[in-house]
């Protein structure tokens, strides 16, 4: 991979506006995206798949050409089978309140999951009265199969899990995770939010059930979100929202919903979104998502190794760069995690998150009370990380304790 020309496509990074390492938060974006979202306002601002005329035309063949893009991103054959969202939470909640599911029904996550993959099923706990199970994930927050089997039995309808963490990188393995759950007949929602802008993800090897992912992580625009699933399994769900759009025909008392993917795309679509996601993957595509995995685990490996020494510091989650997928969280004896974030940006121009990133029971259930987060991207450099590393052990050994 080419990092120096990578870096050469990003407007943040040419006007030098900082060192940006909020990535699992939202990337930066490239001039491609930005370009392709500024052509659709310039050129043909208009509605897709309603109006016939010139403009809303060259809308609705865009939003086509973004689902062929998504199929063959994703390696799965149907287009119609990806539904736009505007993040990963809305797609994973279309998924739980979708599914119909009853009193005394089990669903199994793993106890790492972020909110968007956690508050639904409390909800749905709460009103509809169904039991959660929590595979239980090591010390350092590495999935473990054999809590999850313990997990599973002919009860459990549901299981959904995280592809990788948000605080600590750690990958469950989708793959076998989803063969379990199929043998016991439950559906399989995976949020990808964290893992598909760092891998190549296959959904027709994962063979889960629906795989939900946010664009504004994979160098697209802000609000623009996928939920894929399987034929059979989107047209069982309900949807989320109704209205205009979803609809063949409806008459006083009657609706008449439309086929997938429509019936889950109520109201006016983010058409720029759209435009901006096939730029967005296009751009993925041409650098190679083994190319981008590689790459984050150099930079983790530059960065935690610059750390080893560094006194008074403490990393959540695995000692394994590789392990990371691109997170690397941290917290300092002394420091309150959004102190050291500020810190980062006053001394260095350093851009990371701080506090509890949505993964509330992670840090409660660990007696933590959150922790700095710097997170890389394809185009962060070697030189960047040293600067990050360098700024990391001077709070830490002049403010630490
Ligand atoms: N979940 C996002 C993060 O980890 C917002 O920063």
């Amino acid at each position: 991979m080419d990092m120096e020309s990578v870096r050469k496509d990003f407007p943040t990074i040419r006007k030098n506006l900082g060192i940006y390492l909020d990535n699992a938060c939202q990337s930066l974006r490239p001039d491609q995206v930005i370009q392709a979202m500024t052509d659709y306002y310039e050129n043909y601002p208009a509605c897709g798949g309603r109006s016939v005329h010139s403009m809303a035309t060259k809308v609705s063949v865009g939003v086509d050409d973004c689902r062929e893009t998504l199929a063959s991103f994703f390696n799965t054959k149907d287009p119609e089978c990806y539904i736009f969202t505007k993040n990963t939470t809305e797609g994973l909640n279309t998924a739980a309140f979708g599914l119909d599911l009853k009193k005394g029904d089990v669903v199994v996550t793993t106890d790492s999951e972020h909110n968007s993959n956690h508050v639904p099923w409390i909800q749905l706990r709460d009103t509809k009265g169904i039991e959660r199970r929590f595979s239980k994930s090591g010390k350092t927050g590495e999935f473990d199969i054999e809590s999850f089997k313990s997990c599973m039995d002919r009860k459990v309808k549901v299981v959904s899990v995280q592809q990788s963490n948000n605080v600590t990188g750690c990958s469950v393995p989708v793959k076998a995770v989803t063969e379990i759950a199929h043998d016991y007949g439950a559906t399989v929602i995976i949020d990808g939010a964290q893992a598909a802008p760092h891998m190549p993800v296959d959904l027709s090897k994962i063979d889960a059930d629906i795989y939900c992912c946010s664009m504004h992580k994979m160098l697209g625009p802000s609000g623009m979100g996928i939920m894929y699933g399987k034929r059979e399994v989107l047209e069982k769900l309900h949807p989320l929202t109704y209205g205009g759009g979803t609809v063949g025909l409806t008459t006083y008392d009657s609706v008449n919903m439309a086929p997938i993917p429509d019936r889950f795309e109520a109201g006016l679509l983010n058409y720029a979104g759209i435009i901006g996601t096939k730029a967005a993957l296009d751009y993925l595509s041409s650098v190679g998502m083994e190319n981008i995995e590689s790459w984050d685990t150099e930079l983790m490996k530059r960065a935690m190794g610059n750390l080893e020494d560094v006194r008074n510091l403490h990393v959540v989650g695995p000692e394994q760069p590789s392990k990371r997928c691109g997170v690397l969280s941290f917290n300092i004896d002394g420091l309150v995690s959004h102190d050291i974030a500020m810190m980062m940006d006053s001394m260095a121009g350093i851009m990371i998150r701080s506090g509890m990133h949505c993964a509330h029971p992670f840090y409660v259930s660990r007696a933590i009370d959150g922790s700095a987060r710097a997170s890389t991207y394809l185009y962060n450099s070697p030189e960047e990380i040293d600067i990050f590393t360098e700024t990391v052990r001077k709070i830490a050994e002049t403010f630490g304790e």
